[in-house]
């Protein structure tokens, strides 16, 4: 089995561990957070904070995985992808059993599919990506880097997602639509326009609420 590091002690994380458990491909030797006073996450160990990871990994464990969570700002987790690269980690793709992907379908690293998700042929997902529970994405989209789906989200297909955008929970994207980077959708839009990079759009039909505004 293959060594690995979990970056990250939240709920996002109990998700990440059940997945790495289910694929039986790598043994987790801890996790690091910046909360001293955890002990553990179902089971494993925390072992301190970030500031351990360069020894881990000279240690030996190559691998490792971001299990900071977002809920609308994707910041935290790109400046830790950041680090590990730095360091030299790789950072696997992680697929849950439960998941339904098409064998024609592009996943970079870091990048986690969660249970129920359903992915559709021709479909491209870029690097540190969140697919969260239960959300689908149809044929031939894609998803720029360091962006979450956010669970139950249906995307329809030839939909253009950029990097760090937040599709809240629950939403819906029509057909062909293009959203830029540093997008914030809200729970429960429904997006049938482009929506461009740095805004934060709501909503059925969505609307843009705000702009020039940071993921
Ligand atoms: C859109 C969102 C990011 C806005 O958060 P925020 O920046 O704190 O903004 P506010 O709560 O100040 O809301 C701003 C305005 O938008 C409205 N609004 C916020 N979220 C909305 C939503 N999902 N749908 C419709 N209107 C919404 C608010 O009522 C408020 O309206 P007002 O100015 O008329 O009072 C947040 O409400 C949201 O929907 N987050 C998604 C969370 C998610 O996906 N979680 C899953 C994680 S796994």
């Amino acid at each position: 089995m293959k060594k690995i590091i979990l970056v990250g002690a939240g709920g996002h994380c109990k998700v990440i561990i059940d997945i790495i458990k289910s694929q039986n491909e790598f043994e987790i030797v801890g996790i690091t957070d910046k909360n001293p006073e955890l002990n553990n996450i179902l089971d494993i160990p925390i072992i301190g904070d970030d500031s351990k990871l360069k020894q881990i990994y000279d240690d030996g464990v190559d691998n490792a995985f971001i299990c900071v969570g977002s809920l609308n700002n994707n910041n935290l987790r790109s400046i830790i992808y950041k680090s590990l690269k730095n360091i030299g980690f790789k950072l696997p793709v992680l697929v849950h059993k439960n998941s339904i992907i098409s064998e024609f379908v592009y996943i970079e690293e870091g990048t986690c599919i969660m249970p129920g998700a359903i992915i559709n042929s021709g479909t491209c997902i870029g690097k540190n990506c969140i697919i969260n529970t239960g959300s689908l994405i149809e044929h031939d989209c894609k998803v720029g880097d360091n962006t979450h789906i956010s669970p139950n989200v249906s995307i329809a297909g030839g939909v253009n997602i950029g990097f760090n955008t937040h599709i809240g929970i629950g939403s819906s994207i029509i057909q062909g639509v293009n959203l830029g980077n540093n997008v914030t959708i809200g729970a429960g839009a429904v997006v049938i326009n482009d929506i461009n990079s740095n805004s934060l759009a709501v909503g059925v039909p969505a609307k843009i609420i705000r702009i020039n505004h940071s993921v």
